[in-house]
């Protein structure tokens, strides 16, 4: 029986929760799909920094390198300042694992309304393609100067490599799924250097793939069309903080963030890739068991099919869609339900046994 060595990082808040209710989940994919799933618990939080004033212990990185996937929850709490807490689990990991894209899928689920008017399922359905390792997020800059005279500078960076990968990545990723249109966010007017190397090398590898239709937005209007008409997105690709910015934007229009999931890929498959919900640790309701695990759900069929196990992710995701539609089963509260992130992950883990 094949096995998959899966380290699990639940992190903070529903983190904690969201997790363990999807890993029964996959669990239960295994046991239909002749494949066991290994778990190797790494509690690695804000928690750990309070205690030890690191996120991680010093040779984290290097445990997690071999391990055939990471399974994240989120990471951030109050009490400790997000840009430590980040830059000291999350970004790292996506760094280090040079999992340079993060792709998002964008679907209205059977089941869930759009705030939009007259959206049917399906209807909408797109992918962000996020460039995850460059571009806005950097370490880049400093302050200076005192009172009334401070500085700040933040640096981005586009490195030639690091653009014309993820672009790439994209087109490639468009002419698999045979939806042969790529739209490229852009802000071109405003940001005198990295938009125009962008946009410049948006055309060069648009030039390299003639089959594949494109077109590009500033990123202001492509928020405006995604609400005003999301059907006519295929394959959205963005720098780090446009696509971060599209990938909470796409799934607020399909009624929630909390189905939203993720994939930060090695594509090169050097190093673990990581899957994670898109939404983060929810401080709000963290705690009382009533989180939406189809994010997390959702991120682990990413997270299969990384793994081969196909059959398994498709399974996981039909049995998602039974229990939405289900009139007899309760959704969560975000959905307007009544359900807890137990129940509702085990009517998911039922559904899938009997499919
Ligand atoms: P958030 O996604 O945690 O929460 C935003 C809103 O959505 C809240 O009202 C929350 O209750 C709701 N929500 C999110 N997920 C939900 C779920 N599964 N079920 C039901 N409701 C859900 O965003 P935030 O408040 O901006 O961030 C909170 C913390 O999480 C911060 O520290 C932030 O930096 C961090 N964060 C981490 C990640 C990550 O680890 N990948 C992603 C985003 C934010
Ligand atoms: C996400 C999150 C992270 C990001 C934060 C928590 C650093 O918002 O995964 O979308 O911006 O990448
Ligand atoms: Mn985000």
């Amino acid at each position: 029986m094949k096995r998959h060595v899966i380290a699990c990082i639940p992190g903070d808040g529903i983190g904690k929760e969201v997790l363990p209710a999807a890993m029964a989940v996959l669990k239960a994919a295994g046991e239909k799909c002749s494949f066991s799933i290994d778990v190797r618990q790494f509690d690695w939080s804000c928690e750990t920094y309070a205690q030890t004033g690191k996120m991680m212990p010093d040779d984290g990185l290097d445990r997690l390198r071999d391990h055939d996937a990471i399974f994240l929850g989120a990471v951030g709490f109050p009490g400790v300042p997000d840009h430590i807490s980040l830059w000291g689990l999350l970004l790292p990991i996506r760094r280090e694992f040079d999992q340079y894209v993060n792709l998002r899928p964008v679907r209205l689920l059977p089941g869930i309304s759009s705030p939009l008017r007259d959206k049917a399922p399906g209807s909408i359905d797109f992918w962000v393609v996020r460039e995850n390792s460059e571009g806005e997020y950097s370490q880049i800059g400093g302050r200076t100067g005192l009172g009334d005279d401070e500085i700040v500078v933040q640096q981005a960076i586009f490195t030639r490599r690091g653009t014309d990968r993820i672009l790439h990545y994209a087109f490639d990723f468009a002419r698999r799924l045979d939806r042969k249109h790529v739209t490229s966010a852009t802000k071109s007017n405003g940001l005198f250097h990295s938009m125009p190397f962008w946009d410049e090398r948006f055309a060069a590898v648009a030039a390299e793939n003639p089959d594949i239709t494109t077109d590009q937005y500033h990123i202001d209007i492509l928020a405006a069309q995604f609400v005003m008409s999301p059907e006519r997105f295929d394959v959205v690709v963005g720098s780090n903080l446009f696509g971060d910015i599209l990938s909470d934007l796409g799934p607020g229009i399909t009624g929630t963030i909390a189905v939203a999931p993720s994939a930060n890929l090695n594509p090169e498959r050097r190093y673990p890739s990581m899957f994670e919900p898109v939404h983060g640790s929810a401080p709000d309701i963290a705690g009382q068991g009533i989180a939406n695990p189809i994010g997390q759900i959702w991120s682990g069929a990413m997270m299969l099919e990384h793994l081969g196990e196909e059959e398994a992710a498709a399974l996981v995701m039909q049995a998602v869609e039974a229990v939405l539609v289900d009139p007899e089963l309760a959704k969560t509260p975000d959905l307007g339900g009544k359900s807890t992130t137990a129940v509702f992950a085990d009517a998911v883990r039922t559904k899938l046994l009997e499919l």
